[in-house]
């Protein structure tokens, strides 16, 4: 194990931890992107494969990164580096870094909507619009403002360096444990709202009752990816907040907690968001405009719509900023480890260096439509490239390293360290991980990948 030569932050406590990762694995994945996703795939027989892909790849792939993190207590590239020789693999460390960068940059900018939302619900302008495609006009209009856009990114990034500045302990430990329990009260707020509207039992039917002449090949690797953004998994963000894990903590309960956290709140986002469109009998199918085109429309024809829309998008905010914050995290500890930067200076540095890289994300909704790479805008450009490329291969990567390159035994003795009763050597559930994590994880996420770049569609074509 590496030597360290500064004193390095821990959690203060394992409920800490819990909080700070499950506040990085939930946030825009599951109230913006997870409904849209379910709407567009056909819902139920979506869900189930979802929640699959959850158990099956999701948990022992976290289970692996946080134990990388643990066991170094380093950063993704610190970490390859004292566990492995090879540069090929200190450079999978860096793809997560560089991925964190990108990340964050077009997230600040979905975020700083979430941010500037909460003033719009507070001013009341959902209530002016009279026909439904209102909201959507009112949406274009601010997105189409650079101004606006631009403005939202910098306060939204703004916040989010001064919580990451605070350090690990004071800053985003802190800020999880006050941020994650309002944001678990306000969606059961929303959702009870949602479930208690005439006619929303259609929704429910569309969440939980399975369609599985909607389900091809493509939709189970849509679940995949989505299981894998949701979980903040391959770049490193769960491996970093693990290394301010001690090794007296329960690395398997705490991800298990985690895994539960994320995907309880996903599905009671479908539930308030799915039982309050169908209510109003939008369409669920809307694709990503679906929670800023539609909920407006909610809101104002729901008792008590004001207030439920201040919290609603106050929600989405909570929720995107901790997931910021561990994006900042993973680019600010490489910085501190490996180039000895002070966290002040790691942060102020970094983040502006985020910020900027976000404003041809948010300029691409309004002066840099046409502007375009591959056929994409710059803001779809990130995000693909993010999304279907680097973290499945990161993650695929991060199996195949702990499973066969440093080793299962090693892996096994280090993850029953704080967790010895429920990993017991021998015990089923180690064999199950061991198996998971060496075959099933990085064949499917293979698969997912091959998917993503477009190969599957070719040999489909051949047939
Ligand atoms: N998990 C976050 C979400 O669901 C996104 C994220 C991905 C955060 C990767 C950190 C790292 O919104």
């Amino acid at each position: 194990m590496a030597a360290q030569d500064s004193p390095r932050e821990q959690w203060g406590s394992k409920l800490g931890f819990v909080l700070a990762a499950a506040g990085s694995a939930i946030g825009l994945g599951n109230i913006w992107a997870f409904p849209y996703v379910v709407g567009s795939n056909g819902g139920a027989a979506f869900i189930i494969i979802y929640l699959l892909c959850v158990a099956v790849i999701g948990l022992p792939v976290l289970l692996a990164e946080v134990l990388l993190g643990r066991t170094t207590q380093r950063n993704p590239v610190g970490t390859f580096k004292s566990l492995s020789k090879s540069k090929f693999w200190h450079s999978v460390g860096g793809m997560g870094i560089v991925a964190g960068f990108i990340i964050l940059s077009f997230y600040a900018v979905v975020a700083g909507w979430s941010f500037g939302y909460i003033i719009e619900a507070a001013r009341g302008v959902f209530f002016d619009f009279s026909n439904p495609s209102d909201a959507q006009i009112h949406f274009d209009s601010l997105t189409g403002n650079p101004l606006w856009i631009v403005g939202m990114l910098f306060v939204f990034m703004v916040i989010t360096m001064s919580i990451v500045l605070s350090g690990v302990r004071k800053g985003i430990e802190k800020g999880s444990k006050i941020m994650m329990p309002i944001l678990f009260v306000l969606l059961i707020a929303v959702m009870v709202r949602g479930i208690t509207m005439e006619g929303s039992s259609e929704g429910l039917k569309f969440l939980f009752y399975p369609d599985w002449s909607k389900i091809s090949g493509t939709t189970v690797l849509v679940a995949l990816g989505q299981a894998f953004f949701t979980l903040s998994l391959g770049m490193g963000a769960m491996l970093t907040y693990g290394s301010y894990m001690s090794k007296k903590d329960n690395v398997v309960s705490s991800s298990l907690e985690i895994v539960v956290l994320d995907t309880s709140i996903a599905l009671v986002a479908g539930v308030a968001i799915f039982s309050s469109v169908f209510a109003i009998g939008l369409d669920p199918a809307e694709g990503p405009g679906l929670i800023f085109h539609t909920l407006p429309n909610v809101f104002t024809r729901m008792a008590g719509g004001y207030i439920f829309s201040i919290l609603f998008f106050i929600l989405l905010f909570l929720a995107a900023l901790t997931s910021a914050m561990s994006l900042l995290e993973v680019v600010t500890a490489y910085f501190v480890d490996e180039l000895k930067w002070s966290r002040k200076k790691a942060v102020l540095i970094l983040g502006s260096f985020a910020l900027f890289l976000g404003i041809p994300s948010a300029l691409s909704f309004n002066l840099l439509t046409d502007f375009k790479l591959f056929g994409l805008t710059f803001f779809d450009l990130t995000f693909y490239i993010t999304f279907n490329i680097m973290l499945p291969l990161g993650g695929f990567l991060i199996s195949i390293f702990v499973a066969w390159i440093w080793g299962l035994d090693k892996a096994v003795v280090e993850l029953q360290k704080g967790a010895e009763s429920l990993f017991e050597k021998g015990s089923w559930r180690v064999n199950l991980w061991r198996i998971f994590l060496k075959f099933f994880a990085p064949v499917l996420i293979f698969l997912v990948l091959l998917n993503s770049i477009g190969v599957l569609d070719m040999i489909t074509d051949l047939f």
